[in-house]
């Protein structure tokens, strides 16, 4: 399949002609760039669990489009055994990552879709349709937040960011990368310190990517190096993005909270970059699962091993920093300042 060019690759798509989810495979990244299709609601699920999609966003317009691949691909002829096929595919596709919530949101949106239809044609359509629509609001979504947020940035400042909430991540433009972007279109002089983010290096293979093909001014750094290049007043402010927000804490990439907690040390600006559907204000930190990963992602890096067979490893994907060390949650409905507890309600809505 064609190499996206430069510019406006979408990350995840639905391709009408084939009826299928073509997407850049992210683990090739930044080796190679490739595009790849899923026919079938387990390869979606593998492709989910391998991370060759991933970064929250993209994980919702999966889901939503996974749950109209399961439709359209359908062969059952009954309308009860049809919504029970879907549900199993959205139960599938549920579990494959628990902690960011985009991944639920997008396939409840056009599961509710296909229950309400009265036929198993008009499921069809109105599950496409859907999908497209969950598609097409996250690029809205994204240019509207990077609008909001650019306002938050100096005319010339250095921005840590941790992982990658970048185009990648979304369907383009990204949510703590697009507010750079559009600090950057904005005429603004944005440096972008880029964190490793160990142990799968979204931040070196994906971010710096992305960052480095748009021609915004990217350094790397290993991640144990952020708290003294804060010391060192290296660093102006802190963007990241979220999997999932909760009426206490931001759930982000493992690290993020120790980056939160250095620049609330060195008194640095700490944000949070968001779409309105990583919000679960039903839940607190203490009631989500924090997604735990394999031995071998820290065990070894290719052929090469770095510890010993035996030596135990704790590897969570995702941390939860407490709201009261974020200075602002930036969505697209605005800035949300603390306290959260009243910000919150425009969330609710
Ligand atoms: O494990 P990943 O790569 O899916 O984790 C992604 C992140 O933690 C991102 O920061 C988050 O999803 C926000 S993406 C806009």
């Amino acid at each position: 399949m064609n190499v996206p060019e430069k510019g406006e690759p979408y990350t995840i798509a639905w391709e009408g002609e084939t009826g299928s989810i073509i997407y850049i495979d992210q683990t090739l990244l930044p080796g190679r760039c490739e595009v790849m299709r899923c026919t079938t609601v387990d390869d979606l699920a593998r492709a989910i669990r391998r991370l060759e999609i991933r970064g929250a966003p993209a994980l919702g317009i999966a889901g939503a489009m996974g749950v109209a691949l399961a439709a359209t691909r359908s062969r059952e002829q009954g309308l009860d055994r049809f919504r029970e096929e879907i549900r199993r595919a959205a139960d599938l596709l549920k579990g494959t990552r628990p902690t960011a919530v985009n991944l639920s949101w997008g396939i409840d949106r056009v599961t509710r879709k296909v229950m309400m239809a009265s036929s198993i044609e008009e499921a069809k359509v109105l599950a496409v349709a859907e999908a497209d629509a969950v598609a097409r609001e996250d690029e809205l979504t994204c240019r509207k937040l990077g609008a909001f947020g650019e306002d938050l940035f100096p005319a010339d400042c250095t921005a840590l960011t941790h992982c990658n909430a970048g185009a990648l991540a979304c369907r383009c433009w990204g949510t703590a990368l697009g507010v750079i972007r559009s600090a950057v279109e904005a005429g603004k002089h944005v440096r972008v310190v880029a964190c490793e983010t160990r142990p799968l290096n979204q931040g070196s293979r994906l971010t710096c990517w992305e960052l480095a093909r748009d021609g915004i001014d990217v350094t790397l750094i290993p991640d144990s190096s952020a708290a003294y290049l804060m010391r060192r007043g290296e660093i102006d402010l802190v963007i990241v993005g979220a999997d999932r927000i909760t009426r206490d804490a931001v759930f982000n990439k493992i690290g993020t909270y120790m980056h939160a907690i250095s620049a609330h040390y060195h008194e640095i600006p700490f944000y949070v970059a968001a779409p309105v559907s990583t919000f679960d204000l039903a839940r607190v930190e203490k009631e989500i699962a924090v997604e735990e990963r394999g031995r071998d992602e820290l065990a070894w890096c290719g052929d090469q091993m770095l510890t010993p067979d035996g030596v135990a490893v704790h590897n969570y994907a995702f941390d939860a920093t407490p709201l009261d060390i974020v200075d602002a949650i930036i969505t697209e409905i605005g800035v949300l300042r603390p306290p959260y507890s009243r910000s919150f309600r425009l969330v609710r809505g």
